[in-house]
């Protein structure tokens, strides 16, 4: 079973700043250094390094294309990654001192995909291989119809969040993540619990509280998080679900699934950074034994 994720690839420029500037606020920043992210791109590092085979669908401009050896060093296809006429998406980030951070998005060619990539993937897609999806891209849900009807099972971050957006894709998805506060808005615009929207398998993180699985028909299951230093958060919730899908896909049950999750994104926000921050399955499965003795 094979992961094929239509994502975004980001140049992350991180800023360290002792707190989040307010509004007029001018700040000096500690340390500035550029990387790998985009949610995309970090949910396929953390599934591929959770063992699963990952196919990454996307497109950087020409001063990007370094964005494509990490990611094939990390062991994510990345034949179906097209370099584009248009920068390459970046993300300002000012990460403080406590580990928050905020994102200023600059979509870029993210929003330019080839035409044909949806029909790309769903050529060298299998049914009964998983479709992963983000809101950093365009053809979102396109791509999804076109995987159902081909026998994928959907799986959709839905982040950065948009109501109507989420809403729009509901029908079309087998497992959707959102953190606690985009449940909060998915079920305000909705008018239920996001817990009631019929959803097969919702996966609702919440940081420092952990996470939880709600699967129709099934018992949730309550995923609490591991107390560690916290030195950066950003792409840990991409951590979180790149792993959880992946492990999934490698045969796990959903505990399993989340424990390694959980244990992936521990390790992830004691780095800075986001892609590369991200552990590998080996650095995982090591945490998670030491915790169990
Ligand atoms: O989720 C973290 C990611 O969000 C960053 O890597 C940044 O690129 C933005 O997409």
């Amino acid at each position: 079973m094979k992961i094929h994720n239509l994502g975004s690839i980001n140049i992350d420029i991180v800023y360290r700043v002792p707190h989040i500037p307010s509004p007029g606020e001018t700040l000096a920043c500690q340390d500035r250094s550029e990387g790998l992210g985009g949610k995309g791109a970090n949910m396929s590092i953390a599934a591929a390094q959770s063992g699963c085979a990952v196919h990454h669908y996307g497109a950087v401009g020409a001063e990007g294309e370094w964005t494509r050896d990490v990611l094939a060093n990390k062991g994510v296809e990345t034949s179906s990654i097209a370099t584009v006429d248009i920068p390459t998406g970046h993300a300002i980030i000012m990460v403080a001192d406590s580990g928050e951070n905020a994102i200023t998005l600059f979509p870029g060619a993210n929003f330019a995909l080839p035409g044909d990539l949806p029909e790309r993937l769903i050529e060298n897609a299998r049914a009964g291989d998983w479709l992963l999806l983000q809101n950093e891209t365009s053809d979102v849900q396109k791509t999804a119809i076109a995987a159902r009807e081909a026998g994928l099972s959907v799986a959709y971050a839905a982040a950065p969040f948009d109501a109507n957006v989420t809403l729009g894709m509901l029908d079309h998805v087998d497992l959707l993540a959102v953190n606690e506060i985009e449940a909060a808005q998915l079920a305000e615009a909705a008018g239920k619990p996001a817990e009631d929207l019929g959803i097969a398998s919702l996966l609702i993180t919440k940081g420092a509280e952990g996470a939880v699985l709600h699967s129709a028909g099934k018992d949730t299951i309550i995923q609490p998080a591991h107390k560690v230093e916290v030195i950066d958060t950003t792409g840990a919730g991409d951590t979180f679900f790149g792993y959880y899908l992946g492990t999934l896909c490698q045969g796990a049950t959903p505990q399993q699934a989340l424990a390694r999750a959980s244990a992936a994104s521990a390790l992830q926000i004691g780095k800075p950074g986001a892609a590369d921050a991200i552990p590998s399955g080996g650095d995982v499965d090591a945490f998670l034994k030491a915790q169990s003795v």
